[in-house]
């Protein structure tokens, strides 16, 4: 059986992993790695036995079975248009885009060309997150309350808006995913900045910002942001239901109902792994897993960026109806 040969653009910190997870695979090589840094790439490919390429184009001029697209938020468009132009299978890092258009134009390419993609929200392999699903199914969720407080990341786009789309785009976007994926879409939102910089060189985005969220099944919602502290303090979300409470972060779930509390540790690494593994299962034909296409990721850049321009304008922001879905149950009570 040939090997998957796949190519990865971007040599920073989340291609590094990738790089790592993927040629643990038995059924994967990496072909090459393109950086506008070249030696990052030259590093990256020879840590892990592939080869420099110069650029996007000379990459896709080797033949690869698949991209990874690790680029910085500000970084995506032309590199995605190219791969798609070449028909090959995407996969591409959260935040998909700094913006909408960007993300929209991208999203159309795919549709029209009906290409394979997976996007890095590998919070949705948690098993905890299907433990989660489980417990809510027939319980109408009433309430959900997200948040991401950390520090500034140490990469120098970060915490500038036009470079990283800020820590609502950039970071919270994980917690944005799950909770439409646990509670549904959101009908409409209204947030605050602080609009005051972290300590940082250079920064202009928000040091909090603070949102409410109404969902279209009418329950409500809340989420945080905060990037002045100097560790990961809470990344997750608080999900109440009638007669349940659930708290799910990376590192596992806490359940309190009528029985009592348990908490169920999860294993955010094996998360990492599977969102490689079930790209590739597609890619090759011997799998379906794949959570969160390009679309599917579309929607939760619509909606960080919803709450971004919120907090920016002051003004709340109506979010488009979705088609009709089974998703999870109205709160008519
Ligand atoms: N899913 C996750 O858990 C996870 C974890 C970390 C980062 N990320 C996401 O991955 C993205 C990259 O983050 P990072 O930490 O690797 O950043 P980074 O700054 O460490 O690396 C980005 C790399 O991309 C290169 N680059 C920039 N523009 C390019 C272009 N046009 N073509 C080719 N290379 C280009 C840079 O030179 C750099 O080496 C971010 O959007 C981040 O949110 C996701």
């Amino acid at each position: 059986m040939r090997r998957c040969r796949v190519g990865v653009v971007g040599a920073g910190g989340v291609a590094q992993r990738h790089a790592r997870v993927l040629t643990g695979f038995d059924d994967v090589e990496l072909l090459g790695v393109t950086d506008v840094v070249g030696q990052a790439a030259a590093d990256l490919a020879g840590r892990h036995g592939g080869r420099a390429f110069g650029d996007v184009t000379e990459l896709l001029a080797a033949g690869p079975d698949a991209v990874y697209v690790c680029v910085p938020p500000f970084a995506h468009g032309p590199v995605e248009e190219e791969v798609i132009a070449a028909g090959v299978p995407m996969f591409v890092e959260k935040p998909v885009a700094v913006d909408l258009d960007t993300a929209e134009r991208i999203a159309e390419l795919v549709a029209r060309q009906g290409l394979l993609t997976a996007v890095g929200h590998h919070w949705r392999y948690l098993h905890v997150v299907d433990q989660a699903r489980e417990l809510l199914a027939g319980r109408p969720v009433r309430m959900v309350n997200g948040a991401w407080l950390d520090k500034v990341p140490p990469v120098a786009w970060w915490a500038r808006r036009d470079r990283s789309g800020g820590p609502v785009v950039e970071q919270a976007a994980h917690v944005l995913d799950l909770l439409r994926a646990l509670v549904g879409e959101v009908a409409e939102v209204t947030a605050y900045g602080d609009g005051s910089p972290p300590p940082v060189e250079g920064a202009d985005i928000d040091s909090v910002t603070a949102a409410t969220l109404r969902f279209d099944s009418g329950a409500v919602g809340t989420l945080a942001t905060a990037c002045v502290l100097g560790w990961k303090h809470r990344a997750g979300l608080e999900i109440l239901a009638d007669g349940l409470a659930l708290a799910l972060t990376e590192e596992g779930l806490t359940i309190r109902d009528a029985e009592g509390e348990r908490h169920v540790g999860a294993d955010p690494d094996a998360a990492r792994v599977a969102v490689d593994r079930a790209f590739v299962d597609a890619v090759r034909g011997i799998g379906d897993d794949v959570r969160v296409p390009y679309a599917e990721a579309l929607r939760t850049q619509r909606l960080a960026l919803a709450v971004a321009e919120s907090a920016r304008t002051g003004r709340g922001v109506t979010l488009p109806t979705p088609p009709a879905t089974s998703g999870p149950e109205r709160v008519d009570a």
